[in-house]
């Protein structure tokens, strides 16, 4: 059985938002001392592109955070992989995440952060999915709201495969149950490394 992935944001659309956040975030993080905290690894290519439209000094850093098993349904498990390399006392600290969905990691990043005595945490997704919502959510910079699709591409994985496209898709759900059950016994007919139609 062959993957899809339907194209849903081209490379060209997210490249045109992440532009535009960029310019918010330099106007409202002038004269701040901003440390972009990327959550890993889905946010890692949102937080690449977004740095380089951010046009102020600043830092980056990153979380790691699995709250995913191998499939596509939140366990509402949150475990740290990997902590930040530098304390953010006194930091204007801007969470960076691919997408937020129940918002559970997003709730459970924001208490840890909050101890370590910042001058400010503010939160900067690419996607939010509100049909999911399980907590109520601080969103202070958003490029778009979706769906309740699973979406991969972009730094976005569904059993860590998908994150190099450059463009986000819905995977497709016929295929989803057979990439479950043969995730260690095939590779993909289809890569999904289709351009993207829009
Ligand atoms: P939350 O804790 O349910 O808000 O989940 C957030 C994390 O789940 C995101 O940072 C993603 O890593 C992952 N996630 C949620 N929805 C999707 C999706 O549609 N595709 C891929 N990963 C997702
Ligand atoms: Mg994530």
């Amino acid at each position: 059985m062959a993957y899809r992935v339907q194209p849903l944001l081209s490379a060209d659309r997210i490249a045109e938002r992440v532009g535009e956040l960029g310019v918010e975030i330099t106007r409202d993080y002038s004269g701040r001392n901003l440390v972009l905290v990327g959550v890993l690894k889905g946010s890692f290519v949102f937080a690449a592109d977004l740095m380089r439209a951010i046009d102020l000094p600043m830092q980056v850093d990153f979380l790691g955070v699995r709250s995913y098993g191998e499939g596509t349904v939140a366990s509402g498990v949150v475990q740290i992989t990997q902590d930040l390399s530098h304390p953010i006392e006194q930091a204007d600290i801007l969470l960076v995440e691919d997408i937020i969905d129940t918002g559970l990691t997003v709730a459970h990043l924001m208490k840890l952060l909050a101890t370590r005595s910042p001058a400010s945490v503010a939160v900067c997704a690419l996607l939010h999915k509100p049909a999911r919502a399980r907590v109520a959510s601080q969103i202070d910079y958003l490029g778009f709201t979706v769906e309740d699709r699973f979406l991969v591409g972009y730094g976005l994985d569904f059993a860590e495969r998908y994150r190099n496209l450059p463009y986000i898709g819905v995977l497709d759900e016929a295929s989803q149950g057979a990439e479950e059950e043969n995730l260690t016994a095939r590779t993909p007919k289809t890569s999904g490394l289709e351009p993207p139609k829009s």
